[in-house]
This record gives structure tokens, sequence and C-alpha cells, in this order.
């Protein structure tokens, strides 16, 4: 890698307008961002997490904003993958870009049984395996922190589509790297570093925690120089690219991650605030670099 990184624009043999991606959770399917005009220099989405049954996510409070970032607890709320096939995926194949499909389960085998429905879709380009969302009782980052269980996630996915994938590691507890090597060995064609970090908010008068789940998984851009730590040392022992996620509020940040061997960065809390925040990323990262 030469430095100062050049912004790259291709990705897994496709040209990308932008390596910012938005991240899951934050974009819904892209589909509501259409009328919106706010997908100008986004790279791809990434969709909210899709498991075989619909889910109606934990109970509320599940988000909160604290003064530097966001606890989230969502609970992996979805419409489920034949609603998503059916009703969602036909508007969603008018993106400008590419879309990345978040699938989540409960067992090892719920995740190849909804990608194996989502196979009947033509409107995304691959998936991210998500073995890391800290939010539920059954899977979840459970999953991600045993590399046998990646292992076999991975295998799985493989063996039902031909299309790339991504798996979405935790950063709460485990070797991360093992788990990155694990998905390798399976069949994945990207390692996505990371979800998000467990936090809690606690109410003082009352003892309790505002999120009903008690502990909720935290975004924050005080959180980059844990990314970047991660992102540098699962990209230095795996030979597929690694995508960013987590701690991006500026251009100078993508930067970083792609010095830190990223090859895609993921934009999430910070679309709360700034819906345009891809194209804002990419104006900054091109006044420094010169590009
Ligand atoms: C959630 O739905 O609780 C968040 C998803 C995730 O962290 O993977």
């Amino acid at each position: 890698m030469s430095f100062p990184p050049a912004i790259p624009r291709e990705f897994w043999g496709h040209n990308f307008d932008s390596p910012v991606m938005l991240a899951s959770g934050t974009a819904g399917f892209g589909e509501e961002l259409l009328d919106l005009q706010c997908l100008s220099g986004v790279g791809a989405v990434v969709s909210k997490a899709v498991t075989f049954e619909p889910r109606a996510g934990n109970p509320p409070p599940r988000l909160l904003e604290t003064p530097f970032g966001l606890l989230n607890s969502i609970g992996l709320a979805n419409p489920g993958v034949y609603h998503v096939l059916k009703h969602i995926l036909p508007v969603a194949a008018g993106l400008p870009c590419p879309l990345l499909i978040n699938v989540a389960g409960e067992s090892v085998d719920e995740f190849a049984d909804v990608v194996r429905v989502l196979e009947g879709s033509s409107a995304h380009m691959g998936y991210e395996i998500n073995v890391s969302c800290p939010n539920v009782a059954e899977g979840g980052a459970a999953f991600g922190v045993d590399p046998q269980v990646v292992l076999r996630v991975a295998q799985g996915v493989s063996r039902v589509t031909d299309r790339p994938f991504s798996v979405k590691l935790t950063p709460n507890g485990g070797d991360m790297v093992q788990s990155a090597e694990a998905a390798v060995e399976g069949g994945a064609s990207a390692i996505t570093v990371c979800n998000t970090f467990l936090g809690m908010h606690i109410n003082w008068q009352d003892g309790k925690s505002v999120i009903k789940r008690k502990v909720a998984g935290y975004t924050s851009p005080a959180l980059l120089p844990l990314v970047v730590a991660k992102v540098w040392q699962v990209s230095n022992a795996v030979s597929v690219p690694v995508i960013s996620s987590g701690g991006v509020s500026r251009g100078d940040d993508v930067l970083q991650l792609l010095a830190a061997g990223a090859q895609m960065v993921q934009v999430g809390t910070r679309l709360m605030r700034r819906p345009f925040a891809a194209a804002e990323l990419i104006d900054e990262m091109k006044k420094l670099t010169g590009e």
C-alpha cells in the first residue's frame, strides 16, 4: 500500500462510486432514501438485518442518544425474509448503488436458509453475515466469538450462494483475528470490522438502565481509535478485504481507516444527524488528498 492512500473505487471486482457504505441498520434497505436524494457519494448500502421469521425486536426504550454517541438495542426487528424478497427488494432494485443484505440467525442453519431465499432476487450484489448483534438472546455475538461457529456459518452460506459475502464480527469478547480467519476458511469474501461495543446508560435516581434490555450496542466517533486498531489487526491477518464499521465522522477518519487496511468504510451513527454524510465525507477526503 502507498501513503497517503488513494481513494478506492473498486471492490469485489466491481466499480464503486466511493468507498463509503451506509452501515446496516441506518438506512433500511436504502429504498426509503431514494426520494430524499441522499445517496450521492454512497458506494453501497448495507441493509437492516434480515432473519427467516419476522421479528418485532426488543421492547422500547431501545434507542438512546448520549452526549457522544448512540446506544441501540433494536433486537433485529425486521419483517422476515419472504416479505423482504417480495415487497422490499423489488423497490430496492432501483438503488443507484450496490446493495448488500445483512443476514442474521438464531441457529447456524438459519443464515444459509435466509440466503437461500434471497437468492431469488437480483437486487443485491452480496451479503453481510451478522454473527455479532449484541442485542439478542439467541445467536448474535455469541456466534461471532466462537471461531468454530463462525466457520460453520460461513461454510453454510458458501454452499448456497456464489455471491460475495462479508462476515461482520463483534468487538465484545473472543479473538477477532481468529474469528476472521475462520470466516475466510469458510469462504467469506470480506470481513466487516466491527459491530457495536457493549454500552449502558444507568439512571442514577433509580439505578435502572434506560434501555429496556439493559445492555445495548454503543456507537460513537470516540470509538475510532478502537476500530482503527481492530481493522489494522484483522487486515494484517487475512487475505480478503476488510470493511470497517464504526467511529467515522470526518473524511480524515475514512482516510485513516483506509491507511489501517480497510478497503471500504461504513458510516452509521453520523447519518442520524447528517443524512448527506457520505457525500460530505468524500468531499472532505478529496480536499485532504488533493484528488
Ligand atoms: C439490533 O438490531 O439490535 C442491532 C443490530 C446489530 O447490532 O447487529
